[in-house]
């Protein structure tokens, strides 16, 4: 097992998902642990993760020193290298010149490195450095502004790199772990998604019995998936309901129609409720409040149905990790980004929560979709966010921006459907910016919204580049909209990463 310490960094999830990836089992642990509890978990291998904290700083997360003294093979990335610096008396501090994006790293001969070119681009996102390096260690990779970007003492097996191996913009970064884990710590290849569906359906019946669960579908991928596995452990004792929030693109309930139909589903409701969410949503432009009112009202009415059909104990989620991670509930270190829908959960809520996939990331739900026999056209259906369009649509949600945004929404996806560009794209969305601007159609003035488009491509969702879409298509896609969609005059591209930009817009 390779334990992945949680430093609190949005990335240490990543880490431990790209192990996985590579073949090799991995759990996250917390900074807080002992040595004595660490050795109980028996892991073979240690990666230090990055965090926003300075290592220097008194309050700052720490290992139990007595870690380094266990004679298993260590890597530190980021805030991990800069812990590991500091805590084997090496020296750390705030340089002047931050490094944050792209970067050369000026590689020297090391195991962690091997069959990589020189020099290698990695993308760096911290101001600390290691400045004095520990004793035993040696540099192995610098760069213009850090002298020590990577470090290993080979006695000891531990490595450090300031960089992160693990987002994709390190092009080799995945080639690093690979080295480190299977050259340098010989870890055991044993991870596969098979024997973690067998697992989770027995562990599914084993919580829940005879007792009934209520799940919410919504058409996409986490929770067709997710009631999968629930319909395989449970079977009739489930019960599905869709809260129709008005928030909804064009074709999403046509989608869930034929997801139920495909796989199989029984005891489907569909609950109208597109006043009620429109009539709370009033006024309301803050995107955390707006959030906090989709997800209170949308579980009032999961309860209230809950108790119509009577006897439910428990609710099942589709919660992903990362939907965790972002709302800062797997780590006690890290900071909030965003209050996520299936999260939020209201206080007070009377049913137990079944999730059976938060410890999966979206293209390990996709492969466990694979193995549950469900078919590509609804696995490879971009995420839709719970709150739906009422975070796309930035500002006061209206029935008006509903109808403008939707139209936008069906022209740019059925292009990018019918261009073959849907499939290699990791999520595409429009979004409507709540300002105007001044326009000229025919021969008169026009001053209407902004459409925003964004495709995006990504596998973990946690970072993510713009889609490269061909001109003439997006050109397409402008035109159509600006001729077909009355109340809009100007479509923008987004051409921002994530980070330092989000997916949705919010
Ligand atoms: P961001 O905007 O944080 O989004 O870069 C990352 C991924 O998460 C999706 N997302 C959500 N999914 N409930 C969900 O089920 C939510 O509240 C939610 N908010 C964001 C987003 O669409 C992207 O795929």
């Amino acid at each position: 097992m390779v334990a992945v310490f949680d430093f609190g960094g949005q990335y240490a999830h990543l880490i431990a998902r790209r192990v996985r990836e590579l073949g090799a089992k991995s759990e996250l642990v917390s900074p807080d642990i002992s040595k004595k509890d660490l050795k109980k978990l028996s892991p073979q291998v240690l990666i230090l993760s990055g965090g926003p904290a300075s290592a220097y700083d008194k309050n700052a997360p720490k290992l139990d020193k007595q870690i380094y003294t266990l004679g298993i093979p260590i890597l530190g990335i980021c805030y991990g290298h800069q812990l590991m610096a500091y805590q084997l008396d090496g020296k750390v501090s705030s340089h002047s010149r931050k490094q944050f994006g792209k970067e050369f790293l000026k590689i020297e001969k090391s195991p962690l490195f091997e069959g990589l070119k020189n020099p290698q681009i990695v993308w760096f996102s911290h101001g600390d450095q290691v400045e004095k390096l520990p004793d035993g260690f040696e540099i192995i990779g610098s760069t213009k502004s850090a002298k020590i970007a990577a470090m290993q003492n080979l006695k000891k097996n531990f490595y450090g790199i300031q960089f992160h191996a693990e987002v994709s913009h390190t092009p080799d970064g995945q080639k690093i772990l690979s080295n480190f884990l299977f050259k340098i710590a010989k870890a055991k290849k044993d991870w596969n998604l098979k024997k973690v569906r067998e697992n989770l359906v027995k562990s599914l019946q084993q919580s829940i019995g005879t007792q009934k669960v209520l799940m919410a579908l919504s058409g996409g991928v986490d929770s067709t998936v997710a009631a999968t596995l629930l319909k395989e452990a449970i079977g009739s004792n489930l019960h599905l309901v869709f809260i129709d929030s008005g928030l909804l693109r064009k074709y999403d309930i046509a989608d869930l129609r034929n997801v139920v139909k495909t796989v199989g589903f029984k005891n489907l409701k569909i609950v109208n409720a597109q006043g009620i969410f429109l009539n709370s949503l009033k006024g309301v432009i803050d995107p955390e409040e707006k959030r906090k009112i989709i997800a209170k009202l949308y579980f009032s009415l999961l309860e209230e149905h809950a108790k119509k059909i009577g006897n439910i104990q428990f609710l099942g989620q589709g919660t992903i990790y990362p939907d965790r991670i972002e709302s800062a509930q797997t780590s006690k270190h890290a900071d909030k980004i965003k209050s996520h829908h299936n999260v939020t959960l209201p206080k007070g809520l009377k049913l137990k929560i079944v999730e059976p996939l938060s410890d999966f990331y979206k293209d390990e739900v996709r492969l466990l979709g694979k193995i549950l026999k469900i078919p590509d056209q609804f696995l490879n259906r971009h995420p839709f966010p719970g709150p739906g369009l009422g975070i796309r649509i930035l500002g006061e949600v209206t029935e008006e921006r509903l109808n403008i945004l939707r139209e936008a929404d069906e022209i740019f996806i059925s292009e990018l459907k019918s261009s073959g560009i849907y499939n290699k794209v990791g999520q595409s969305l429009a979004a409507l910016l709540p300002i105007k601007s001044v326009g000229v159609m025919g021969d008169s003035r026009t001053y209407s919204y902004i459409i925003a488009l964004r495709s995006v491509d990504t596998t973990d969702f946690m970072t993510a580049d713009w889609s490269k879409i061909p001109h003439e298509i997006l050109e397409k896609i402008s035109s159509r909209i600006i001729n077909e969609v009355r109340g809009v005059n100007r479509v923008l591209y987004d051409i921002t990463q994530k980070p330092p930009a989000t997916i949705e817009y919010e």
